[in-house]
């Protein structure tokens, strides 16, 4: 496996905006060490840097998406690039920016040429994803996309389920699209923005 190259946080090629997102919370760091040095799959041989999350735990907001694409790879952060852009627009819709929500992947390292992660690469990071859970214990989980939400949903259609919260251990579970697909399809940016327009209900109502 090739060395991980340095986080590039005070590199000229790191917006500074970005910065505060590399702050790892206490309870995180040993589990994001671990990620780091992950050989667990086929990821590891092309990854330039693993993606672990972004964000404070615990936090009452964690969003859930698929994989790390360049940009990620290059910055070691989750959302950097234009679907990142996407989210950050949605989470100002509802008053909440990047640094006080908490961010992450099903898989924490890019495939290769952003192709959809397999499901032995799900299966080997899925551990990594019940312990940020476990120390996110957000009272909402956005997934974005059907990988995140084959977790809680398997079999559904995202366009049958989209915006519909359910109750799962004690939290709100919402299914949404992934910003990608928003990008792609103009005519989703307003149904996700009414998907998240809940979030703030769902974030006083207690479950
Ligand atoms: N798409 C994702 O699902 N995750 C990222 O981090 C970036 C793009």
């Amino acid at each position: 496996m090739p060395p991980q190259p340095p986080v590039p946080e005070r590199g000229p090629a790191t917006p500074a905006s970005l910065r505060p997102l590399y702050e790892v919370p206490a309870g995180c760091v040993s589990l994001y060490e671990e990620i780091a040095d992950c050989p667990a799959c086929i990821l590891a041989r092309t990854r330039s840097r693993t993606v672990p999350g972004s964000g404070p735990a615990p936090c009452d907001l964690m969003f859930i998406g698929e994989a790390p694409g360049q940009r990620e790879d290059e910055l070691g952060l989750p959302f950097v690039g234009r679907s990142g852009q996407f989210l950050d627009e949605l989470l100002a819709s509802v008053g909440r920016s990047r640094a006080d929500v908490y961010v992450t992947n099903v898989v924490k390292c890019r495939p290769p040429a952003n192709r959809d992660p397999n499901p032995e690469e799900i299966a080997e990071c899925a551990d990594y994803l019940e312990r940020q859970i476990a120390l996110v214990a957000p009272r909402v989980i956005a997934t974005l996309g059907r990988f995140s939400m084959a977790r809680w949903f398997p079999g559904e259609r995202i366009s049958q389920i989209h915006g519909r919260a359910v109750q799962r251990d004690g939290r709100w579970i919402v299914p949404m699209y992934h910003p990608a697909a928003a990008l792609r399809d103009g005519s989703l940016r307003a149904v996700m923005k009414q998907d998240f327009a809940q979030l703030p209900a769902l974030l006083a109502e207690a479950v």
